[in-house]
């Protein structure tokens, strides 16, 4: 009896920038009980808007702080014996004693840009070894059309694997057919440039790929005077499962008048489009197992190479 393949041995968490909530989701004062990596998170913002990235369980007695926790300034309070901690995770005060203990909680590196939160997660505790992009937003709401996909069946690689996959464009997502220009890859970064066509439409696209957990892609589409800009976070819950988060944007060309609720209109209906096209991923996802030594056809795009970039955020090629 031969054994079963595993359907995908990789490490579920490489080490990179991931997103862990909308900025618009936790006000100053709120916290949120999360679950990421496979641990449990306790993410709060202070009354100064900083946010805080946390161990969940209290060093103490090791009540979860993300459930009936409270904010007090920039520091938490446990709901147990109300010990509280500081954003450095160190412990701050202890009711009715006169002094702190010097018990920490862990805390993680927190980078708050183009309206998400991210966090940097290293297994063996490093600390970050670049910094990610500040992308080009327009003016008006922090963030503008966006989604969240919970609970997807499917490993982070195989999210970011997807743009250099080209094939499905055509089989899965009925694109017209996309002609690869460039692929370059500068350290956590990797660029692909190509252009296809959707329907009448044609479209030139550039994919850039931050590290594990996140890209950002640029696309105009035939003559019109803007530029859309999609940033896509693919974040690690646990053995099975990642959240997905897309923000999508008008980019008005410079000097050129762009009436901003028509931007807003268009957005949201890029938006939309790319999660349903989403769905038909996640269907697809849900139930593949990962082939490790695929065998490709000289039409299937860059996925080797792509491949071997995507290894260097793996714990063992760190170390
Ligand atoms: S368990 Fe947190 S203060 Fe006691
Ligand atoms: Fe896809």
């Amino acid at each position: 009896m031969s054994t079963p393949p595993v359907r995908n041995p990789l490490p579920r968490y490489p080490t990179g920038w991931f997103a862990v909530a909308f900025s618009r989701d936790v006000a100053p004062g709120e916290l949120r009980a999360l679950h990421y990596f496979g641990r449990e998170l306790v993410l709060y913002r202070g009354q100064s808007g900083r946010a805080v990235l946390m161990d969940a369980y209290c060093p103490h007695l090791g009540a979860h702080m993300g459930h009936g926790g409270t904010i007090e300034g920039d520091e938490i309070r446990c709901p147990f014996h109300h010990w509280r901690f500081g954003p450095d995770g160190a412990c701050t005060a202890i009711p009715w004693a006169d002094r702190p203990m010097k018990v920490d909680v862990g805390t993680f590196p927190v980078v708050e840009r183009n309206g998400v939160i991210c966090t940097w997660h290293d297994a063996a505790g490093g600390p970050p070894s670049w910094q990610p992009a500040t992308h080009k937003l327009p003016a008006g709401p922090a963030i503008g059309a966006h989604f969240f996909m919970d609970d997807v069946v499917v490993h982070a690689q195989e999210v970011m694997e997807n743009n250099t996959d080209f094939r499905h464009l055509e089989s899965v997502h009925s694109f017209g057919p996309w002609s690869h220009e460039s692929l370059e890859a500068d350290g956590a970064t990797l660029r692909l440039r190509g252009h296809g066509s959707a329907g009448d439409l044609t479209y030139s696209g550039e994919t850039t790929l931050h590290g594990p957990g996140y890209l950002e892609g640029v696309s105009r589409i035939g003559p019109a005077p803007f530029s859309v800009q999609l940033l896509l976070y693919v974040t690690p819950v646990d053995d099975r499962l990642c959240h997905v988060r897309c923000t999508y944007d008008v980019l008005p060309d410079p000097g050129v008048p762009l009436d901003p609720a028509m931007a807003g209109q268009i957005a949201e209906q890029g938006c939309r489009e790319t999660e349903r096209q989403f769905h038909l991923d996640r269907l697809i996802w849900a139930h593949k197992m990962y082939v490790e030594r695929p065998p490709l056809s000289t039409v299937d795009g860059p996925i080797r190479q792509f491949r071997a970039w995507y290894s260097q955020f793996y714990p063992a090629a760190a170390g």
